[in-house]
């Protein structure tokens, strides 16, 4: 990326003028979240200011305005993953709740012994949903393998398959490993039998460009705040032929037609299944941080982002004693490692008092620790505001950590 359209994005993220323990904020831990861009923080804020009204509850103007600006925005999910009306946008307090919701909703239809097929790289919140199915309704959860650079077996994934497997949730971009998984394969090789497919892409949203036509995925589901948004907002993004025969798991206002004590007449998609007021700033700031995404252009990211992937891979690679855990041919914004004889959460501390912002620990994915018989890892996640001075800075932090354990 050319130095001057870096410098002014920086400008755009007051948070980086931050000095932290003395020294100027390098934030390398975008995969737990993502910086807010003013913008997005002025949209959020405008909101409350100007705007502030319930959705779908008034005829006066601001009622009407909010509601405007708050369905926008399934329109700016369609277009960001490049979808059409066979899908819908329905709002989540995030990933976690988006995967939640399809386990309990898409899960009430699964019988006794009915298959869901997950991998060894996910994230606590796409195991745990379906191990609580697991529980309610005695369902079979199978886990697909990886291979020692953290890439999916897809041998494996197929022959777990059987006339019994109901739906594949995968991850898109491991959030532990930055392995991206070839989710086009995931797709024909589950489609090929009629079983859906949920795509985590809490990690994948703000990184790599995702075509839901294409891939031809029936569930996506993805966090606001790993792009850019606030914190409490998401997204499942999924098929409406399959959402038609899925109940509504909250009852409340906005989700029914009418409501008699002997009957309740839910409301179309997909109001039904958005029961309460929504946070409304916070899903028209989601919108604000898609503008903004595009207005730097996601492949512009994807480009800039690989570059300083390959460059602070390289540069981790040349310190002795150091191994980074996850090394896929085909990886984002993610660089996990471990140092020699030294707990990743000294070297997080330390890192720290030099102003460097890591993750240090399981990252919400145990079974990837448990996998590379390691209890935690320090992991480097990196957004398109990063610069090479920040890795430098990183590794010439971990070699402070080095010299302190000599
Ligand atoms: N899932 C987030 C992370 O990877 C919080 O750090």
């Amino acid at each position: 990326m050319d130095s001057n359209i870096l410098a002014k994005i920086r400008e755009d993220f007051p948070i980086l003028e931050t000095e932290i323990n003395g020294y100027p904020l390098v934030y390398l831990d975008n995969a737990a979240t993502t910086l807010k861009p003013k913008y997005v923080i002025d949209r959020l804020s405008k909101h409350y200011l100007y705007e502030t009204s319930n959705i779908h509850r008034g005829v006066h103007f601001l009622s009407q305005q909010a509601t405007t600006y708050f369905e926008e925005v399934r329109d700016k999910v369609k277009n960001y993953l490049h979808g059409n009306s066979t899908w819908e946008t329905i709002f989540t307090k995030g990933t976690t709740g988006a995967i939640n919701f399809v386990a309990q909703s898409f899960g009430s239809l699964l019988e006794s012994g009915d298959e869901v097929i997950i991998s060894q790289m996910e994230h606590h919140s796409n195991i745990v949903p379906w191990q609580m199915l697991r529980d309610r309704k005695s369902i079979v959860l199978k886990v697909a393998q990886m291979d020692e650079r953290g890439v999916l077996d897809l041998e494996h994934l197929e022959s777990l398959i059987t006339e019994k497997t109901k739906l594949v949730s995968i991850t898109y971009l491991s959030n532990a490993l930055g392995t991206i998984n070839p989710v086009d394969k995931i797709v024909e090789i589950a489609h090929s039998k009629n079983i859906p497919v949920l795509i985590d892409a809490a990690q994948a949203i703000a990184h790599i460009t995702i075509d839901v036509k294409k891939l031809d995925i029936d569930f996506i589901a993805f966090s606001a705040h790993k792009m850019f948004g606030p914190t409490g907002v998401g997204v499942l993004y999924a098929k409406k032929q399959l959402l038609e025969k899925m109940p509504p798991i909250d009852g409340g206002g906005d989700m029914i037609a009418s409501v008699r004590f002997d009957k309740t007449i839910y409301n179309t998609i997909p109001y039904r299944f958005e029961a309460g007021t929504p946070d409304i700033a916070g899903v028209i700031a989601l919108g604000a941080a898609i503008d903004y995404i595009n207005s730097i252009g996601l492949k512009n990211i994807e480009e800039y982002e690989h570059e300083l992937l390959q460059y602070g891979t390289q540069k981790l690679s040349e310190i002795k004693n150091l191994r980074v855990v996850g090394t896929s041919p085909d990886k984002s914004s993610v660089i996990s490692f471990v140092l020699n004889g030294i707990h990743p959460h000294d070297v997080g501390s330390l890192l720290d008092s030099k102003g460097i912002a890591v993750r240090t620990g399981h990252h919400c994915a145990q079974p990837v620790m448990e996998f590379f018989k390691i209890p935690a890892t320090t992991r480097a996640s990196i957004s398109f505001y990063n610069t090479k001075t920040d890795i430098d800075r990183l590794v010439d932090g971990i070699l402070y950590v080095q010299s302190i354990f000599e």
